[in-house]
């Protein structure tokens, strides 16, 4: 076993072809190595494309974290039809949200433009990842407050935000409340998106505490550790109003968001995330809602 194990570690180590290492596996005439050789390829080519897009990303980009990717077309038909039963509207209503968002080329020059004259890394192409689900949730319920802790360079900020001036245009007002600890956080909320909210700086159990308006959209996505996410929850329980949601951002690793749904009988989804054309494997959005007929 130990000699085959040896084999697989210098193959990926002397970065050997397949062929040489199969040739070598077969040679030690045991009677093993072809199905173990079989089985680790099999296994690796789950991961072979992943593991080829980390090489172009590490040369090519400049993210290091908060990576912008689009989804995949499938991921996004499941999004549609979770999001479509949690508000209750038409497929095709959501679908047209979130076709809004993808293709909102005005947006994606907005915060280009603001990425070029900041200090964050200039990396090329603007995609929302799972802030499409935000989006179309944002213009589904057409919250008159959403509130979204931890703010970054303001990416989710500038969706959310966008989501307020479409509905605006529709005739519905809302505003937009961020919080986050660094001072120089929301670099790319600049005007007109910025006319429709405004960011709370300093630690977000403070803000939200201070925080005297009712909420109908909450996003967690602040201090991602499990006791924070969860003081969150609990601060905003008071302000929420009757058929408000929740999104976590912190659902595809913990617990918080659905055990409080359980504790204050609200409905708890998991949407994962499936990026395209991305090493990165995906978080996902925790939406707590209220059923419909409760
Ligand atoms: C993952 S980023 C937010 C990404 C953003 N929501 C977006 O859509 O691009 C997390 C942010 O939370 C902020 N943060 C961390 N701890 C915090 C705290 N205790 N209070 C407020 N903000 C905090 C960080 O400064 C960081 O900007």
């Amino acid at each position: 076993m130990n000699i085959i194990i040896n084999h697989i570690r210098s193959f990926n180590r002397r970065r050997l072809t397949r062929r040489h290492l199969k040739k070598t596996l077969v040679g030690a005439r045991l009677w093993r190595p072809k199905r173990i050789y079989r089985r680790y390829m099999l296994a690796q080519s789950y991961y072979r494309p992943q593991l080829k897009m980390i090489k172009s990303w590490a040369f090519k980009d400049t993210e290091y974290s908060n990576f912008y990717y689009d989804l995949k077309i499938l991921n996004i038909e499941h999004m549609t039809h979770a999001i479509s039963v949690i508000t209750n509207l038409e497929h095709k209503i959501i679908a047209r949200y979130i076709e809004e968002i993808r293709t909102d080329d005005w947006l994606k020059k907005l915060i280009l433009k603001n990425l070029k004259s900041s200090d964050y890394p200039k990396d090329t192409k603007v995609e929302f990842a799972r802030r499409i689900g935000w989006y179309a949730i944002a213009r589904a319920i057409k919250p008159k407050v959403i509130v979204e802790t931890g703010v970054h360079n303001g990416v989710g900020a500038c969706v959310l935000t966008r989501a307020l001036m479409k509905n605006s245009e529709e005739g519905i007002l809302g505003e937009y409340f961020g919080t986050d600890i660094d001072e120089s956080a929301g670099q790319l909320l600049t005007s007109p998106l910025s006319d429709y909210g405004k960011i709370l700086y300093g630690d977000s159990i403070k803000s939200l505490g201070k925080l005297n308006y009712t909420i109908d959209l909450f996003i967690n996505d602040s201090d991602h550790s499990e006791t924070y996410e969860q003081q969150e929850y609990e601060i905003v329980n008071e302000k929420l109003s009757s058929n408000a949601i929740i999104l976590g951002d912190n659902s595809h690793v913990t617990d918080k968001l659905s055990k409080f749904s359980l504790k204050t009988n609200r409905k708890f989804i998991f949407i994962p995330e499936k990026p395209k054309d991305h090493w990165y494997p995906g978080a996902g959005i925790g939406v707590s809602y209220i059923h419909p007929q409760n």
